[in-house]
């Protein structure tokens, strides 16, 4: 049988960072309150000339590097963000010139859930035929679209891209489940209002800040702990597999108090086993945030031969999604 495999993945942060103390300085806060609520010591920015498309070329380097591929070996990209460069043209498109190969592009939002929607379609593509070498790019320049005057929302995002290979060919991480869901009735609690065509830019968008992403954080909560379980066990299920054979947990690096939620869940998980490290560094990188804990999993040599990982997501519209991996040396 044909079976995807990750088989190369990079990251990239940028190197300016915001600290709580910063944000201390900017809004009513403070580090206390930032560190109980949502585990966050810290977050990256982009600068002023880092884009979606230059942090997201980065990483795709770095991962076709990983791959021990070319660029020129790419068939496909796949960009899961969503702060594009422009709404049109892709940023797929621009990553596509910026290394100099030819073949589809396109992008792709599933808000935080986008790696693990890219990792759905790659899968897909490779195990009908249709293309050899995926390339999944997930980026995100959030503090384009944080009010820093807002402390329920800009204390919670940073700025960071992820990349993986997606291939039959090579040594990596089968990817042997993936169940994705959505659910659009929730629309309204984490939302960017201004800019597409039904509040196209004015005066009016700006000046009433709808150019903002808009969050209910608390109502969010809730959604995110009961759809990424219930996706993960989907997983489970479709493999025949038990709690048991989970081996370690990515959980999008949303708010600790979420990444605690569900692994009380899995409770067979040690806490070393549930990556939970990356939200305290970068804070909620939406799409990326899975991508960066697993590129940093595996750079770490942690994940041993056969071991399974769970990646779980949520994020807006809603969207949500749960893949199983198994590490094949
Ligand atoms: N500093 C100090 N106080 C703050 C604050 C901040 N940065 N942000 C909010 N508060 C205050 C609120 O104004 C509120 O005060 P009130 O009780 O006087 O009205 C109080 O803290 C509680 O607010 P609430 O929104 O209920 O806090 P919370 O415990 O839900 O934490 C989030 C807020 C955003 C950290 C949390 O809801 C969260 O992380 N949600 C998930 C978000 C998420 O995952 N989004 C992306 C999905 S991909």
């Amino acid at each position: 049988m044909k079976q995807a495999k990750i088989v190369g993945t990079g990251s990239y942060l940028p190197q300016k960072i915001l600290t709580n103390f910063d944000l201390q300085n900017m809004v009513e806060t403070s580090d206390e309150w930032i560190v109980t609520r949502t585990g966050i010591h810290e977050r990256r920015l982009a600068q002023e000339n880092e884009f979606t498309s230059t942090m997201g070329l980065a990483a795709a380097k770095k991962a076709i590097d990983d791959a021990q591929k070319i660029p020129q070996d790419i068939d496909c990209i796949i960009v899961a963000t969503l702060t594009p460069d422009y709404i049109f043209p892709s940023t797929a498109c621009l990553i596509q010139h910026a290394l100099g190969i030819n073949g589809p592009a396109f992008d792709m939002q599933a808000a935080c859930s986008g790696y693990i929607y890219g990792l759905s379609i790659a899968k897909a593509f490779v195990e009908n035929g249709q293309y050899k070498n995926v390339l999944i790019v997930a980026s995100e320049k959030l503090s384009s679209i944080v009010d820093y005057s807002d402390r329920t929302t800009c204390v919670v995002f940073g700025d960071g891209a992820a990349a993986c290979v997606v291939s039959l060919e090579g040594k990596g991480l089968s990817i042997d489940s993936v169940k994705l869901g959505a659910s659009g009735e929730y629309a309204d609690l984490l939302i960017l209002p201004g800019g597409g065509c039904r509040h196209p830019a004015t005066h009016e968008t700006v000046d009433q800040k709808m150019h903002y992403l808009r969050m209910k954080g608390n109502e969010v909560f809730k959604h995110a702990i009961r759809n990424m379980e219930s996706a993960v066990r989907e997983c489970l299920a479709d493999l025949h597999l038990e709690e048991s054979n989970i081996d370690w947990l990515i959980p999008h690096q949303a708010n600790k108090r979420i990444i605690d939620a569900l692994a009380k869940r899995f409770s067979h998980l040690s806490e070393e086993k549930v990556v939970q490290n990356v939200i305290s560094k970068y804070g909620n990188t939406s799409a990326s945030s899975i991508g960066i804990a697993l590129d940093e999993l595996r750079k770490e040599g942690k994940v041993q031969h056969h071991e399974k990982i769970v990646f779980t997501a949520f994020g807006a519209g809603f969207t949500w999604g749960a893949a199983i991996v198994t590490n094949q040396k």
